[in-house]
């Protein structure tokens, strides 16, 4: 079989990409499989450019662990998708202990994502196409699952501008970069997509800069959406582009043939869908293999969520993705 990105690109001019973390890098086997543009054509830093690592004390930036993903990148070729700029988990305590009113936080939010997208600027340089298509996930996660908007830090001090003041605040500081607002449970018809296309149609009437939708898309096994590409048009009409950025489909461990099978099935419908619709650009795994998923930690008792065991093995998932591809 060819390369995943080999495929993708092939297929419909698209990428597949995967998301990766400092500390795994120094597992030989591990980046001898990942360093292969044939493979992964874009690379998302798993934890290494979100804001507790990137601005840990205010004004303070320490960007040594992302400069490693995005060199990473920018030397196999690889798209880089920052990730992510303004998002109510993993921030430091300085921003979220209620220390400033709504123009502190306005100024913390215009230094923070000016001065880490200014550093990460038309980063990776490999190629012009992939150069065109370096995207940033400004805004994670801003809704909650019945549509309502997050009551975080930022939405408690600015309302629903704070995401107004982020994506211009990026796309001055880089104006080739492609803007995304990531989430998840919009994968399918239901009333938190439609509360995020109704978000990126308020943007669009105020000429915020706009560029995208992440669909993280962090499924379980045989519970993959049946409206995807229902869904995935919803986007496509609203003249934007959008993305697979995180996708990983766990099941109940122990893994069985059963649920393996059923997981390349899977795997095979959400690259399936990505396929048949224009505007979605390309696929990510949160990481490819199952040794450094984040699913045990995050959801007990689930696993095994990825397309390559973690001894490096390639599972029937691998195959469901190369079949669409
Ligand atoms: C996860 C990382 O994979 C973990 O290592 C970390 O402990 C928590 O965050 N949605 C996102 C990602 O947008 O940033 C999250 O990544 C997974 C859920």
């Amino acid at each position: 079989v060819e390369g995943l990105n080999y495929l993708a690109r092939n297929a419909g001019k698209k990428y597949f990409g995967t998301a990766t973390d400092n500390p795994e890098l120094t597992d030989t086997t591990y980046t001898s499989i990942l360093e292969n543009y044939e493979m992964f054509g874009q690379i998302t830093p798993g934890n290494s450019m979100k804001w507790d690592a990137i601005e840990p004390e205010p004004g303070v930036f320490t960007f040594t662990d992302g400069d490693v993903i995005a060199e990473l990148a920018s030397s196999n070729g690889m798209m880089l998708r920052g990730h992510n700029l303004v998002w109510y988990e993993q921030l430091p305590s300085w921003v979220t202990d209620n220390n400033y009113n709504a123009t502190g936080l306005t100024e913390v939010i215009q230094t923070h994502v000016t001065t880490e997208v200014a550093h990460y600027k038309g980063q990776p340089y490999g190629q012009i196409l992939i150069h065109v298509r370096h995207a940033w996930d400004v805004i994670n996660e801003p809704l909650n699952d019945n549509g309502t908007m997050r009551e975080d830090v930022f939405y408690n001090t600015l309302g629903t501008s704070y995401i107004e003041i982020a994506l211009t605040a990026a796309r001055a500081a880089d104006p080739n970069a492609k803007l995304y607002i990531n989430d998840y449970n919009i994968e399918y018809v239901g009333e938190k997509s439609t509360a995020m296309q109704n978000l990126i149609k308020s943007l669009q009437a105020a000429d915020v800069p706009i560029d995208g939708v992440g669909l993280e898309s962090h499924f379980i096994v045989g519970e993959v959406p049946t409206t995807l590409v229902e869904n995935m048009q919803a986007f496509a009409d609203l003249g934007i582009e959008f993305a697979i950025t995180e996708l990983d489909i766990r099941m109940e461990l122990p893994e069985t043939a059963e649920l393996l099978e059923q997981q390349k099935t899977d795997f095979y419908t959400v690259v399936n869908a990505c396929l048949s619709v224009s505007q979605c650009v390309g696929v990510t795994v949160w990481d490819w293999t199952d040794k450094y998923s984040w699913i045990p930690s995050t959801f007990p008792g689930y696993g095994a969520a990825t397309p390559w065991d973690d001894n490096y093995q390639r599972k029937p998932a691998f195959d469901g993705i190369a079949i669409a591809l």
